[in-house]
């Protein structure tokens, strides 16, 4: 693994980071509320994009609920080391972010049944997005090449490890969990569908009108040019540098694979993943 990660529990944390494994474990007993909402994912799989839709989604439906404050104020993230700063002060409800699988997330996500929306996205787009975000993420190395970063994907040797691990960890636990999956493809196809099903899932019931909001305040254009969505703030400092809004699209992977990567990827996920349940909608 790089020097710039260590492994805990089988995934890999960010050694520039302040989390350490006692503040995981430590976020096993975080204290919880019955509204509490959890936004997971694997890296690079549309979580700023989610962030955006579902504060939409509360400020619709709570207008006192808006604040003048960013997506990353809105909805802090739940392996931060200063997680008792305003995270517990929050009114209700409370969203949180998290790369984490299930079996590191507060006991009481699951013990009471909190709402868990998981995106997902096709790991051909994830493994490109990633690559290019560890060039400009100072957080992570920069990787020496693509074939390099490639295989270390597929070996699982990145930032939260294995891909194929995420995906079918909260599959295989979704019975015992309240989680709605929600998958990146599909959002760019029918952006306004997927809002009304997350709207259902959330138990908010929205106007056509607060629908259409969501969906004009959540595409990419508009979410570039937004600093309250675009982690505009994080990218200007030295410490985050990151690009987060790059391309936004299906299938740029295929501008980046040879066909031998195509191919050896297909075989791995077909050995990894036979056994999960996924329904796909993929290019
Ligand atoms: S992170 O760093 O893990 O939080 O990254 P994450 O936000 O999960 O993923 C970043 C990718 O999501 C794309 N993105 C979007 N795509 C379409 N529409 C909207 N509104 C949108 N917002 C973010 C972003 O561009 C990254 O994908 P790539 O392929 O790199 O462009």
């Amino acid at each position: 693994v790089s020097p710039y990660l260590f492994r805990y529990k089988r995934r890999n944390f960010l050694v520039k980071d302040e989390m350490r494994p006692k503040d995981l474990d430590a976020l096993q007993h975080f204290e919880l509320r019955p509204t509490d909402i959890f936004l997971v994912t694997y890296p690079k799989s549309g979580t700023t994009w989610l962030q955006q839709v579902l504060v939409q989604i509360m400020e619709a439906a709570h207008p006192d609920w808006a604040e003048d404050v960013t997506n990353r104020t809105r909805v802090p993230w739940l392996e931060e080391r200063n997680a008792d700063n305003p995270l517990r002060e929050r009114s209700d409800p409370r969203i949180f972010g998290s790369h984490l699988p299930p079996d590191m997330l507060p006991q009481g996500v699951k013990a009471q049944r909190l709402k868990i929306v998981y995106v997902w996205r096709n790991p051909k787009d994830v493994l490109v997005s990633f690559y290019h975000f560890a060039h400009s993420w100072v957080l992570l190395e920069t990787p020496k090449s693509f074939e390099d970063f490639f295989q270390q994907f597929l070996d699982g040797d990145v930032y939260m490890g294995s891909w194929f691990d995420h995906v079918r960890e909260y599959q295989e636990t979704r019975d015992q969990l309240d989680i709605h999956f929600v998958q990146y493809e599909r959002m760019l196809k029918d952006l306004r569908g997927e809002v009304v099903k997350l709207c259902a899932f959330l138990g908010k019931d929205l106007t056509e009108e607060a629908v259409d909001h969501v969906v004009e305040m959540s595409t990419f254009k508009n979410m570039k040019t937004n600093p309250k969505a675009n982690y505009k703030d994080l990218v200007e400092t030295k410490r985050y540098s990151a690009k987060t809004m790059r391309k936004g699209i299906a299938g740029d992977w295929k501008n980046v694979f040879t066909v031998a990567q195509d191919e050896h990827f297909d075989k791995e996920f077909k050995k990894k993943m036979s056994n999960v349940p996924l329904s796909c909608t993929w290019e």
